[in-house]
């Protein structure tokens, strides 16, 4: 088996290729990744692209056909990851996540790629914490980040075909420690705070429903959608990943933090505006289809394995919210010292020249 796994460079990709290779040791892993947090690793053992077997740089919006010569699968977690850098570079978010993804699965589909999965976000219901979201729930994308997942989404189901599964994970919010860790995660954010200068603030009034996720649970559940049989949940699936267990109020997850790192201050906006991205999700369906890879981390866990790992990097940074752990910071940084142009290429490539 030869999986392609996009955007391996960030912060899911290095527990899915571990996660992977775990499942596969005989599989060959390629990843492929234009290398905008190349720099940011939070690891103190070996780099991460080196347990992929091949590692092609490159942008996905010009995505070579080449490359999937004997691919039976692709993960695609390439993307713009988030709503800050969705409001900021909008049209280049809608490039790069839905027209360059339908492409991608186009040529997959050509090339004879057998599974396609694609991280979708939870975040395309919008606002939602009257009922949790089910799959069939209506799309309320409020963010041109959300709004590219949608639109991926309707335009991936179609290329489905008994040849051809296509699996769209809608995920929770990731949280956890990563190789590539980002702090701009609301659990991540609020471990950081924790470590670096014991006071955790809420900017909301605390009372937004956010469903969570582990990265390695994320991990394994894209294992599961590699695999799945078309007899589980047909040629093309959206199904939201996560527990109904893990749909918890932000202050619940301050608290949890305080309790696993003592003497931690929680300061709450009492006065806040409702959060518009307060929603919660109804897990039932992943839960029937994939008895076998539901989450097994727990929020306990999760809290500990960021803090042992912030600690093990000497983490005290009191500013890491203007820091490169968050992506928008990372991409303005690399904007500004001209090495990325306004459509986010690389300024030193052909391509950006064209
Ligand atoms: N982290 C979450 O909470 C979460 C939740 C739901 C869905 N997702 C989705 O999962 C995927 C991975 O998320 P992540 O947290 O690892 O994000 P990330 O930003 O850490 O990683 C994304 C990777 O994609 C690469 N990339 C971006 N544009 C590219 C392009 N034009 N060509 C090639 N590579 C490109 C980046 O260099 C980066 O390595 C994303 O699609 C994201 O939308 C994430």
């Amino acid at each position: 088996m030869k999986i392609l796994i996009t955007g391996n460079m960030g912060y899911i990709g290095p527990l899915v290729v571990n996660q992977l290779r775990a499942s596969y040791p005989d599989a060959t892993l390629a990843g492929f990744d234009i290398g905008y947090f190349g720099n940011c690793i939070t690891s103190t053992g070996v780099l991460p692209e080196c347990r992929v077997d091949v590692q092609y740089f490159g942008d996905i919006r010009r995505f070579q056909a080449g490359i999937l010569a004997g691919v039976d699968a692709i993960v695609h977690l390439a993307g713009i990851s988030n709503d800050p850098i969705g409001n900021r570079f909008e049209e280049v978010t809608l490039d790069i996540n839905h027209r360059a993804s339908i492409e991608l699965a186009r040529k997959a589909k050509a090339g004879g790629v057998t599974s396609f999965v694609f991280a979708s976000s939870c975040s395309l219901y919008g606002a939602a914490d009257d009922a949790a979201r089910t799959e069939t729930s209506p799309l309320n994308p409020l963010t041109a980040y959300a709004r590219s997942k949608a639109m991926t989404e309707k335009d991936l189901e179609p290329l489905a075909s008994d040849h051809f599964t296509i699996t769209s994970l809608r995920f929770s919010t990731a949280c956890g420690w990563s190789d590539r860790l980002r702090l701009d995660l609301v659990l991540n954010d609020f471990v950081a705070a924790a470590v670096a200068s014991k006071q955790i603030t809420i900017l909301s009034d605390g009372t937004p429903w956010r469903p969570l996720i582990n990265v390695k649970d994320m991990a394994r559940a894209i294992d599961w959608a590699l695999v799945r049989q078309q007899g589980q949940g047909g040629q093309y699936l959206a199904v939201n990943v996560g527990s109904d267990e893990w749909n918890y109020q932000v202050k619940e997850l301050a608290e949890g933090v305080a309790r696993v790192i003592p003497g931690v201050d929680v300061r709450i906006n009492k006065d806040a505006q409702p959060d518009k991205r307060s929603y919660r999700v109804d897990f039932g369906l992943f839960r029937k289809l994939a008895p076998g890879h539901q989450p097994t981390v727990s929020l306990t866990e999760s809290i500990e394995e960021l803090k042992n790992g912030l600690e093990a990097i000497r983490f005290q940074d009191q500013e890491f919210r203007v820091s490169r752990h968050m992506r928008l910071m990372v991409l303005t940084e690399l904007q500004e010292k001209g090495l990325l142009n306004e459509k986010l290429q690389w300024a030193q490539t052909r391509s950006s020249n064209e």
